[in-house]
């Protein structure tokens, strides 16, 4: 995208503002000092992009570079405000304990997570920033909406500031169990952060159930079921919202001609096998892409699959290049693939075609077409949005999911084929049970999926949330004083 298709306007005062980390553009500068603008990675975007198409709002984020202070503009028709951060705020705050503390520690610790004060203290001044910002754009009593784990700290920090909000935060990634988030000696800041807001949303309703237990048993505040009563006699509510995709509009796209058309030349391109696996993810480790590629390379070992009629694309988006894990991967992973290629391709028949790249939406949804299972087997995910946007566009009712039961996913797609991913025999099994399945269990399984992901997309999602937050916080929130007063 160029910058020639954004126009710069006045910030105005928004009825619905979404605070998060990035604006769905990233800027990049080239090499001759031009800039230009891509689409950020990851789902939230892809979630919150068609919520804020339909609402007449404003966007808080952070452009992807570190970068001083650029105007508000509108991009797409999105009115987008970012909010500046520094060199050192970017490897401390974001890269530091956004992705190198709190990542892995949601993650089930699959990578060990670092405590380092001076990343805390980054965290602290960037979601003051942040919260700052979002109190100049909101109108009075506006709805702000916050998101993530990066932005834990801006409910109450806002709620300082603007009295007259109604906040809602939604968590994209998991919750941990007690036992884990307790780790964090910054515990009881985080959760208070929390509190600021009148909506706490998870994924799934363990982590609700997670949340309101710490509050209770660190903050020391009374909470029933999903209620958590404040001193102040302000009622946090906590609940479970699975978020979701833009069904319709991924349906429309993977039924175009030209989809198809791409779809016929990718199958075309890997040299018309019977059967086409893929994988797509943010080069994370948390996506179990290092087993589930051990897993294929087992089966073309023992002879259970041949390169010649069966082959694996694996996409990995590039993710958080500059921390260390996220660098230890990578080689693994080139390590790997390189490996098995090495040892089990054909001259024109590799074992794995792998792309370290990211693709359109349309690429996407050819990629989805031409796949005859779609192998998801994160070692722990918020929800995974891959996986429903592959049921979302295989309209002809074939193609097969293998889903990680540990991906929020699981919970709703359950006529996917589940794995462990944990257990490569189980997973090789499984992957193997996908590709011979016959097209009327498939279709059986894909009906099923389908009228899940039409019955509860994005839109329904974005609903849903607003409604128990607008509930949460009644009109006569004004009248209501702290019981001190
Ligand atoms: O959904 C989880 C998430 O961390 C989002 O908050 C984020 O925008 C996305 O994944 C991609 O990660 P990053 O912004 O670090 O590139």
């Amino acid at each position: 995208m160029s910058a020639a298709s954004r126009t710069k306007t006045p910030t105005r005062q928004a009825d619905l503002v979404i605070v998060a980390n990035r604006l769905p553009v990233d800027r990049v500068v080239n090499a001759d000092g031009s800039e230009d603008w891509r689409r950020s990675p990851g789902g939230l975007v892809t979630a919150i992009e068609p919520v804020m198409r339909q609402n007449d709002g404003a966007w808080i984020g952070w452009s992807g570079s570190a970068d001083g202070g650029l105007d508000p503009f509108v991009d797409d028709g999105l009115s987008l405000v970012p909010v500046p951060l520094s060199a050192e705020e970017v490897e401390d705050f974001y890269e530091g304990f956004s992705n190198a503390t709190l990542w892995p520690l949601y993650h089930d610790v699959v990578a060990k997570p670092e405590f380092h004060r001076e990343w805390w203290e980054s965290y602290v001044r960037v979601n003051r920033r942040f919260a700052a910002k979002a109190a100049e754009v909101a109108a009075e009593d506006a709805q702000v909406w916050v998101h993530d784990y990066q932005m834990q700290l801006v409910p109450a920090m806002l709620r300082e500031l603007r009295p007259d909000l109604r906040i809602g935060f939604f968590l994209h990634i998991p919750f941990p169990p007690a036992e884990l988030f307790q780790q964090l000696p910054w515990r009881r800041q985080l959760l208070e952060g929390l509190l600021g807001a009148d909506l706490v949303g998870f994924q799934r309703p363990g982590a609700s159930q997670n949340f309101v237990r710490l509050v209770r048993q660190r903050v020391g505040h009374k909470t029933h079921r999903d209620k958590i009563y404040l001193p102040d006699g302000r009622v946090v509510q906590a609940g479970s919202f699975p978020i979701s995709i833009d069904t319709k509009a991924l349906d429309d796209l993977a039924r175009s001609e030209s989809v198809a058309e791409r779809a016929l030349e990718i199958r075309e391109q890997l040299g018309n096998p019977r059967k086409v696996l893929l994988g797509i993810d943010r080069l994370d480790y948390t996506k179990g892409i290092y087993d589930r590629l051990r897993a294929y390379g087992e089966l073309v070992e023992e002879g259970t699959v041949s390169v010649e009629d069966t082959v694996f694309v694996q996409v990995a988006t590039p993710s958080r290049e500059r921390v260390g894990q996220y660098k230890r991967l990578r080689d693994d992973i080139d390590r790997l693939v390189g490996r098995l290629n090495g040892d089990l391709g054909e001259i024109g028949s590799p074992a794995i075609h792998y792309m370290h790249t990211s693709y359109p939406k349309d690429e996407m949804a050819a990629l989805f077409r031409a796949a005859d299972v779609m192998v998801v087997t994160p070692l722990r995910d918020g929800m995974n949005l891959v996986a429903k946007e592959y049921v979302a566009c295989r309209w002809d009712d074939r193609g097969a999911l293998v889903l990680s039961e540990f991906a929020g996913a699981a919970d709703e797609l359950r006529q996917a084929y589940m794995v462990n991913p944990y257990d490569i025999n189980g997973m090789k099994q499984t992957i193997v049970r996908a590709m011979q399945a016959e097209p009327r269990e498939l279709s059986r399984r894909m009906k099923a999926m389908r009228k899940t992901v039409a019955d509860h997309d994005v839109k329904d999602w974005a609903r849903r949330f607003l409604a128990v937050l607008a509930d949460a916080r009644p009109l006569h929130h004004k009248q209501l004083r702290p019981s001190g007063d």
